[in-house]
């Protein structure tokens, strides 16, 4: 099977109540413990790619992988590009075999994200890839843009129809309350996603897939265990699962996580090296945080997105 765009695994999901898993690969271990997951559960999957990770291990590289992930599993799976920030590199994704990509315009005006957005929309549609938009700003870091909790914003629902009728865009993320990284809540208070902003968004675009950027879940076990092994990211909090779950259930068809993946990778290998300091072999320390990603996704796949049996 060939790479597949959205298009079906969003009508599913949608009509479903549930959605795809947007994970964010760097490199062959983390590709692998996500699809191995995905095959063990037969859940569709969205890969995606940002800016950064595609600096960091070559276009090439990561499309090989996922090839790879393909031919191993028999999976329909995505590749998307993550964040894109202007055209060129958007365009770059497409003519490179991604399926989907996303242009964050999100930080722009209202009509310059409209501009740009119809931009991509065109080529990308011309080329059979289709496109994720952004309205709301995010709190939080991506690759090296780092928006302040003061500077985010939740998006207005009254402006989802026009942009989305203007772009032509195939999905579009919102900010309801996520953000990205460790830290998304305040110690101490309680996490609560604006349910009545996603409610007013899906009645305004019936059917239309939207997206929820910053959904890591920050699992206390892994901060633990990074904490007890030379760390130190105490408060690290993040977006509880079963208003994940909600959402997933309502008209949110991606969900990205990436954070977490960081989390129970490092984790697990400070773990390994505070058992076994003497060790300098790659494969046995990567071996672990390979199997520890897996099982991470898999408990996403199987009680946060709700897509497992859907492949
Ligand atoms: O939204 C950001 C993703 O977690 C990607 O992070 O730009 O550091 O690769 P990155
Ligand atoms: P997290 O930082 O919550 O994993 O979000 C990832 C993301 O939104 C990638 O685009
Ligand atoms: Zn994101």
């Amino acid at each position: 099977m060939p790479l597949v765009t959205t298009t079906e695994m969003f009508k599913k999901a949608y009509d479903g109540g549930y959605a795809i898993g947007a994970f964010n690969v760097n490199n062959m271990e983390i590709v692998q413990g996500i699809t191995e997951a995905a095959k063990e559960v037969n859940a569709p999957l969205i890969l995606q790619v940002s800016k950064g990770a595609r600096a960091y291990a070559n276009h090439t590289y990561l499309m090989k992988l996922v090839e790879a992930a393909i031919l191993e599993t028999g999976l329909p799976i995505a590749l998307h590009l993550d964040h894109g920030d202007t055209f060129e590199l958007c365009k770059s994704c497409i003519d490179g075999g991604f399926t989907s990509v996303m242009i964050d315009a999100s930080s722009k005006s209202f009509q310059e994200n409209i501009q740009l957005t119809r931009q991509v929309v065109e080529y990308a549609h011309d080329h059979g890839v289709v496109v994720e938009a952004e309205l709301g700003t995010l709190a939080g870091i991506e690759d090296e843009v780092q928006v302040s909790v003061e500077d985010s914003s939740y998006t207005r629902p009254e402006e989802v129809e026009e942009f989305v009728s203007k772009t032509g865009c195939d999905s579009l993320a919102i900010a309801i309350g996520t953000s990205h990284g460790a830290y998304k809540f305040k110690p101490g208070t309680k996490p609560q996603l604006r349910f009545d902003v996603l409610e007013e968004v899906s009645r305004r675009l019936p059917g239309f897939p939207i997206v929820l950027h910053g959904s890591s879940s920050v699992p206390q076990e892994y901060v633990r265990m990074i904490n007890e092994n030379g760390g130190n990211m105490p408060g690290a909090i993040g977006v509880p699962e079963d208003q994940l779950r909600k959402a997933a259930s309502m008209s949110v068809c991606k969900i990205n996580i990436d954070s977490d993946l960081r989390l129970a990778m490092t984790g697990t290998i400070r773990q390994f090296f505070k058992e076994h300091p003497d060790k300098f072999d790659p494969r046995e320390y990567l071996k672990p945080a390979r199997a520890n990603i897996k099982e991470l996704v898999k408990h996403k796949l199987i009680n946060v997105l709700g897509c497992d049996g859907k492949a």
